[in-house]
């Protein structure tokens, strides 16, 4: 058995004071967290005794303790009492496996839209103890700041009121969102961002710009049931392309698809994928632009939780690889920010005109103060500060929740280690039945959504999705564990 850190390298990656991002404990726990998946430390082995690693790296027990604790709340490592702290096999062993029925490629008929609408009537959208709608839970949306923001917009601007455009307010925003778009690898022009209502009235502006009814979408299996649904309302057909857990879309499958033009486009979401988690490394963003361009097939990049990776800097985007204006980047501030400003945007590239035509034709513009009241939230810097307190609060409520999933869900469980966003995917053991375990959780006032509503051709009748937003409190632990309980029941 190991008792010191086990990688001679690890002396000199961050977790010494001083180095690296975020706090020392975060920085512990990442150095042993790499150490367990590239197998250095093995499931079993012993981790440094606390006192031996505070010496080490010159932190306080403390630290260590809260490094242990962090990387228990990850599935990492396990407490035995009075012997210490060992590894354990990480989650990405313990990930869902793909469903066969995603695997049909047939284009589908979308009927979904009768479970999603009593699936949504039942979630109180993100009340105390909720897994189901993914919103911040109310203690990281910013509200005094906002509100601020709002007022001072409004004694600025009193014609905000009188115009429906005003051009301080969407053209500020998408100069404001064309300046940050360095961070995700875009030079975007704010002339050809059109502001919408949230990343829903984005995503309905794409497909209508780019499919009429009739017409088959490329989407991942499993994908976001709002853009299903959306699709079942303008008649389209979806085609689920097999999605892996934690590496994303299968590529191949695409280009085989592109190449016989059996998609009018497709719908992806390149970070903190909903309800899978993952964020699509650079090389297959690329990969996605390239395809694309060849086959001059548009994809719709849903980008509303690339601002909250749960490690490491803001992700690219698949549209910083776009020559040809066949990308059209979809985002929103209502998952990192607040979903109650209702601010999206669209960069549709050669779609952009007729993005604004439909715009025009349906919700003509968006409310001016909230774009006032953002914009100048970004100019100032403040959203940024805001999103390096949320993400840190994001990483370790999701990890709060997936400890409990295994500590109380029955053995067989599997679940994501999500890369971004606040949703976990959670496989039930022994073909549990999803939909009744939403069912019953609901009886009880708990809320998740069943896998059913993730696909058409219903590839996840055994899978649930937690949303993890909400602040961990003693109830959310009595939740998990009635949750497991109504699993086990499960039929
Ligand atoms: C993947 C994804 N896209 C788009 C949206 C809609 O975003 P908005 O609330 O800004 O309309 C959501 C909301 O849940 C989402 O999860």
């Amino acid at each position: 058995m190991r008792t010191s850190t086990a990688d001679p390298r690890a002396r000199r990656r961050p977790g010494a004071r001083g180095r690296g991002e975020g706090p020392i404990y975060r920085q512990i726990a990442d150095l042993f967290e790499d150490q367990i998946r590239r197998g250095v430390l093995a499931p079993g082995e012993r981790l440094p005794s606390v006192r031996a690693l505070a010496t080490e790296r010159s932190v306080s027990i403390a630290t260590v303790l809260q490094a242990y604790l962090q990387l228990g709340r990850r599935g990492l490592v396990e407490a035995r009492t009075r012997s210490g702290y060992y590894a354990r096999s990480p989650f990405t062993e313990r990930a869902p496996r793909r469903a066969a029925g995603s695997a049909r490629l047939q284009p589908q008929e979308i009927a979904l839209a009768d479970v999603i609408d009593r699936m949504l009537a039942a979630d109180p959208a993100g009340a105390g103890g909720s897994f189901g709608a993914t919103v911040l839970g109310g203690d990281l949306v910013p509200t005094g700041l906002l509100n601020r923001l709002l007022r001072e917009a409004a004694r600025r601007h009193p014609e905000h009121l009188s115009t429906y455009e005003l051009p301080a307010a969407a053209g500020g925003l998408a100069r404001q969102i064309a300046r940050r778009s360095a961070a995700f690898g875009c030079r975007l022009e704010p002339e050809r961002i059109t502001i919408t209502c949230g990343g829903m009235e984005a995503l309905n502006l794409a497909l209508r710009a780019v499919a009429s009814r009739g017409d088959v979408v490329a989407v991942e299996s499993p994908t976001y049931y709002g853009v299903l649904q959306a699709m079942e309302a303008l008649g389209l057909r979806a085609l689920e392309v097999p999605t892996h857990p934690s590496e994303g879309p299968d590529l191949a499958t695409l280009e085989a698809l592109f190449r016989r033009r059996a998609v009018a486009a497709a719908l992806v979401m390149t970070n903190g994928h909903n309800p899978l988690g993952f964020v699509l490394p650079e090389a297959a963003k690329r990969a996605l632009a390239g395809l694309a361009a060849r086959h001059e097939i548009p994809i719709i990049e849903d980008d509303v939780y690339g601002d909250l990776p749960l490690r490491g800097p803001r992700p690219g985007v698949a549209k910083s690889f776009d020559e040809g204006g066949h990308v059209i980047l979809c985002s929103s501030f209502s998952k990192a920010l607040s979903p109650g400003l209702r601010l999206g945007w669209v960069e549709a590239g050669r779609h952009a005109r007729e993005v604004r035509r439909l715009k025009a034709l349906t919700t003509i513009a968006t409310a001016n103060l909230p774009c006032l009241a953002v914009a100048e939230l970004v100019a100032s810097g403040r959203y940024e500060r805001h999103l390096r307190r949320t993400r840190l609060a994001l990483g370790d409520r999701v990890e709060r929740v997936a400890d409990a999933v295994a500590r109380h869900f029955p053995e067989g469980t599997r679940l994501t280690r999500p890369a971004g966003g606040c949703v976990l995917w959670v496989q039930l053991p022994r073909r549990r039945n999803g939909v009744e375990v939403y069912r019953e959780a609901a009886r009880s006032g708990i809320h998740v959504f069943p896998g059913a509503a993730f696909s058409p051709s219903g590839a996840f009748p055994d899978c649930v999705r937690l949303s993890c937003g909400g602040a961990w409190t003693e109830r959310s632990e009595r939740c998990v564990r009635a949750l497991g309980r109504i699993v086990q029941r499960a039929g």
